[in-house]
């Protein structure tokens, strides 16, 4: 069956997402400092580290998960610190869709029911019918009754991308989303969200250990040396 395209908002075109000068230690030592970028509307955007560099650190200060000791985080242009806790979470589901390494999809629900899940958080009805689109759009649809033990590993990591796209965010952040997967599915999944972010025309930050994986996006930096730097 045809569906219509996916609606792009007219929000996406502007920037998704700034950080200024953000530093970050933990546990005594200085993970990164000075580190600063801007991703314009549906860029795609491979952060590339060693293990320890701070990837997973800095993608949760983009996230609003975590705060720095310093510097600022924007999305569309406000600083997300001048917002309580609860506007923060608020305005993160509605902005970011969030995919990690571990998928962490909910056992209980079967792969529709996780994909309708960021509505009901958002105090929505589901819009079910774009649920399905996007179960098919990540190739998944014929599977939306099935649970997550019942799916592969690249299988539940495209019901998280089709999940962390439900709200349309203008921006998705992934945290090593191929590193639990085969070369077969890694590559089946990075299409997955490269497609999803140019039928949606959302921004993608991909944190990865893998200059592989990052070589598919449209701009790479390092971060390497307590800095980001252009790869
Ligand atoms: N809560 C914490 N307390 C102290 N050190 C931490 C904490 N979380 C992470 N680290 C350390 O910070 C460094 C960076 O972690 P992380 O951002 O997860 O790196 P990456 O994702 O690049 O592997 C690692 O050396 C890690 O051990
Ligand atoms: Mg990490």
């Amino acid at each position: 069956m045809q569906h219509p395209p996916l609606q792009k908002d007219q929000s996406q075109k502007k920037q998704p997402l700034e950080i200024r000068h953000l530093a970050k230690s933990l546990g005594g030592a200085q993970l990164f400092s000075d580190v600063s970028l801007q991703l314009q509307g549906g860029e795609t955007l491979a952060v590339v580290g060693e293990s320890g560099s701070g990837k997973s650190t800095l993608l949760h200060l983009m996230a609003g998960l975590d705060s720095a000791d310093a510097g600022e985080v924007l999305w569309h242009g406000e600083n997300i610190q001048h917002w309580t806790a609860s506007q923060q979470a608020m305005r993160r589901l509605q902005h970011v869709g969030l995919v990690f390494q571990a998928y962490y999809l909910m056992p209980h629900l079967n792969a529709r029911q996780n994909v309708e899940l960021p509505y009901l958080l958002a105090g929505k009805t589901p819009d079910e019918a774009h649920c399905m689109r996007l179960l098919e759009l990540v190739g998944m649809a014929g599977k939306a009754s099935r649970y997550p033990r019942e799916l592969s590993g690249g299988e539940q990591q495209r019901v998280a991308i089709a999940r962390a796209l439900a709200l349309s965010p203008p921006l998705l952040l992934a945290d090593e989303p191929t590193g639990n997967l085969d070369e077969d599915n890694a590559g089946k999944v990075l299409n997955v969200l490269l497609d999803a972010c140019n039928a949606q025309g959302c921004a993608m930050v991909m944190v990865t250990h893998s200059d592989r994986a990052a070589n598919h996006l449209q701009r790479k930096l390092n971060l390497t040396h307590h800095r980001l730097a252009g790869g």
